[in-house]
C-alpha cells in the first residue's frame, strides 16, 4: 500500500509542475499550463504521457536542490479526432520551460517513436531556450532536436505551436517544421531579442513589434498562423491535422460526402468586363471547394497568392492560386517563396494540387532585382515541376509570360490544364506587345495613339483567348465556369492513381 502511496505522490507532484504559485502566475498571463494545453489538443482519455518522473542532471549552482518531475516538458502519445499523434508541451512553470539535458531528451524520444510509427509530432513551444546552468549539454540537446526535425521532415508532418516566448537557437527546430501557428500577444519569436538588437543596431523595439505574431504572420512569413487565443491555436493544429495523412506512405482521410449537383453558377459573373478589374481568387475557391473546407496558410503574408487546404468530394487538395485583388495578382519574390513551400508540403504528403491562375507576370523593378527574384521566382517554377502527386490546372483570366510557364501550366507535368472563355494566354499584355512588334508602324502612322490602338486590338483578337493554346493541346479543355467544380472532381476521381516518378537521385538541388 505504501508503495503505491509512493507512486500516488509522485504523479501528484509532478502534475504541478513548478508548483502552485507559478501555476498561478502563468494563468495570470492569460496562458494555460502545459497540461492544460494537452488536454485541449487530445482526445478526451486519449493522453498517456511518457517521462512524467524524469529529472535534470545538474549539479552546478545549487541546481540538484531544485528538482521538479518531469523536467518542464510533457511529453507523449494519444490521438486527435481519433488519429494517433505525439505530442511535447513545454511547462513555463518550470524554469521557465528552458530546455535541458534531460529536457531534450523526452522531446527526442517521442520524436523517434513518431518516426518509428509513421504519426505526426506537435510541439507546444513555451520557453525561456536554453537552460542557462547546464551550458553547453543544452546546446546539444537543442541540435539533437533539430537534427531529428531535419530527419523527419517529409516523413512525418511537424507542427509547431509557439504560445510564449521562443527564442535564440531555439526558433530553428520550429523553422524546420511544416508549420508554425503563434498566439497572438504572449507569444514572440526572435534570434535576438530587442535588448541585443538595441546593443547592437542602436533600435528600439519592443518584443511584440520584434517577433509577434503579426509581426511574422505579416513582414516575414515565418509563422503561418496567427491565432487569437491559445484555444484557438490548439483548434487550427487540430483543422490543420485533418487535412493530412499520417505520414509520407500514406493518403490524407477522406470526409464523408454526398454527391449532388455540382453546377456553380456563380461562376460564370466573377470575371469583371473590363480585364484590369480586380476580383477576390477567393470566391471562386469556395465556390468550387467542398463548403466551408477552406484553410487558408499565411493568409497575411504575400497576398498576391492564395494558398492552402481545401477538400473536393471529401478528399484533401491543396490549393495555390494568384489573387487578382492584390497587387493584379503579380508573382514577386515573396508570393513565390510562399507558394513554393506549400507545393512542397503538398507534394511530400500526397496531396493532390489544384492552381487558379490569373497571373500577369513577373513584378518588374530594381528592388525585385536586386533582391533575386530570379533565384526565388525559380522556387515555385522549381516546386511544381518536381511535385508528382495529381496536378490540375483552371486559367481564369490572365496567364502572361513566365508566369504562365510557372503556374503548373501542362510543360512543367500537369495532369489536366483548363481555361475558362475568359483566359488570356499570351507572351505579354496587348499594348505593350503592339507597341514593341508594331513600333515601326505607329511611328509612321498619322496618328500614333489610333494606330497603337488599332494593333493593340489586333494583338487581343489574336492572343487574349485560351484558344491558340488548346489548339496545341496546352489546355486540355475551354470550360463553362459553373461546370469547373464537377470536372476537378471528375479529373482528380481519373487522376487517383497516378504513378510519377523523378529521375532517380541524392536530392534536387532547389534553388535556395
Ligand atoms: C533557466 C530560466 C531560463 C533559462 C527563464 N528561466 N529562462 N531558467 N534557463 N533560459 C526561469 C527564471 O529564472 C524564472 O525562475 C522562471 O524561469 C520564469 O522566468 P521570468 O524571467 O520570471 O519570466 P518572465 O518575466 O515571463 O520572462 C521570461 C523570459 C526571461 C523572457 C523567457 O525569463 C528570459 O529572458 N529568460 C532568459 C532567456 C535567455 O536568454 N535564454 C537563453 C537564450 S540562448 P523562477 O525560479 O523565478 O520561477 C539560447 C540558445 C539556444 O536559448 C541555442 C540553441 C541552438
Amino acid at each position: 500500500m505504501d508503495k503505491l502511496h509512493i507512486l500516488k505522490e509522485k504523479t501528484a507532484q509532478a502534475q504541478l509542475g513548478g508548483g502552485q504559485k507559478r501555476i498561478d502566475s502563468q494563468h495570470s498571463k492569460g496562458k494555460l499550463t502545459a497540461r492544460e494545453r494537452v488536454q485541449l489538443l487530445m482526445d478526451e482519455g486519449s493522453f498517456e504521457e511518457i517521462g512524467m518522473l524524469v529529472t535534470h542532471r545538474s549539479r552546478d549552482f545549487g541546481m540538484e536542490k531544485e528538482q521538479y518531475l518531469g523536467d518542464g516538458v510533457v511529453t507523449g502519445y494519444g490521438t486527435v479526432n481519433g488519429r494517433l499523434v505525439y505530442v511535447f508541451s513545454q511547462d513555463f512553470t518550470v524554469f521557465g520551460g528552458s530546455l535541458s539535458e534531460t529536457h531534450a531528451e523526452k522531446i527526442c524520444k517521442i520524436m523517434d517513436l513518431a518516426m518509428q510509427n509513421g504519426a505526426p509530432v506537435i510541439g507546444l513551444n513555451d520557453s525561456g531556450g536554453a537552460r542557462i546552468q547546464e551550458g553547453v549539454v543544452s546546446l546539444g540537446g537543442y541540435a539533437d532536436i533539430f537534427y531529428r526535425n531535419v530527419q523527419a521532415s517529409g516523413v512525418i508532418p511537424q507542427l509547431s505551436a509557439i504560445m510564449g516566448p521562443c527564442a535564440g537557437g531555439a526558433v530553428y527546430s520550429p523553422a524546420i517544421t511544416d508549420f508554425i501557428l503563434m498566439v497572438e500577444h504572449s507569444s514572440y519569436m526572435f534570434v535576438t531579442g530587442p535588448n541585443v538588437v538595441k546593443t547592437v543596431t542602436h533600435e528600439t523595439v519592443t518584443s511584440e513589434e520584434l517577433g509577434g505574431a503579426q509581426t511574422h504572420a505579416q513582414k516575414s512569413g515565418v509563422t503561418h498562423f496567427a491565432c487569437e487565443n491559445e484555444v484557438a491555436c490548439i483548434e487550427h493544429v487540430k483543422q490543420l491535422l485533418s487535412y493530412m495523412p499520417q505520414n509520407c506512405e500514406e493518403d490524407a482521410p477522406v470526409y464523408p460526402y454526398e454527391a449532388g449537383n455540382e453546377s456553380r453558377p456563380a461562376l460564370n459573373n466573377v470575371i469583371p468586363e473590363n480585364p484590369n478589374q480586380p476580383y477576390d481568387i477567393k470566391e471562386v475557391i469556395d465556390q468550387v471547394a467542398d463548403s466551408d473546407s477552406f484553410l487558408e496558410v499565411h493568409k497575411d503574408y504575400a497576398e498576391n497568392i492564395v494558398v492552402g487546404f481545401a477538400r473536393l468530394a471529401g478528399r484533401s487538395i491543396g490549393i495555390v492560386a494568384n489573387q487578382p485583388a492584390a497587387m493584379a495578382g503579380v508573382l514577386d519574390i515573396n508570393s513565390s517563396k510562399k507558394g513554393a513551400r506549400f507545393v512542397r508540403f503538398c507534394d511530400a504528403f500526397n496531396i493532390p494540387l489544384l492552381v487558379l491562375v490569373d497571373v500577369p507576370g513577373f513584378l518588374p523593378g530594381t528592388d525585385q532585382e536586386w533582391n533575386g527574384i530570379i533565384t526565388n521566382g525559380a522556387k515555385l517554377l522549381f516546386a511544381l515541376s518536381e511535385a508528382t502527386v495529381p496536378k490540375v490546372t483552371v486559367i481564369t483570366r490572365k496567364a502572361y509570360g513566365g508566369a504562365y510557364d510557372v503556374m503548373n501550366s501542362k510543360h512543367i507535368g500537369a495532369d489536366l490544364n483548363y481555361a475558362w472563355p475568359t483566359a488570356e494566354i499570351a507572351v505579354m499584355g496587348a499594348k505593350g506587345a503592339a507597341e514593341i512588334i508594331f513600333k515601326k508602324e505607329i511611328a509612321e502612322a498619322a496618328d500614333h495613339d489610333a494606330k497603337w490602338k488599332e494593333k493593340e486590338m489586333e494583338y487581343t483578337e489574336k492572343f487574349a483567348n485560351p484558344y491558340g493554346a488548346a489548339a496545341r493541346g496546352f489546355i486540355d479543355e475551354v470550360i463553362v465556369p459553373d461546370t469547373t467544380r464537377e470536372k476537378l472532381i471528375r479529373g482528380f476521381r481519373m487522376l487517383e492513381n497516378k504513378v510519377a516518378r523523378m529521375p532517380r537521385k541524392k536530392h534536387d538541388n532547389i534553388p535556395l
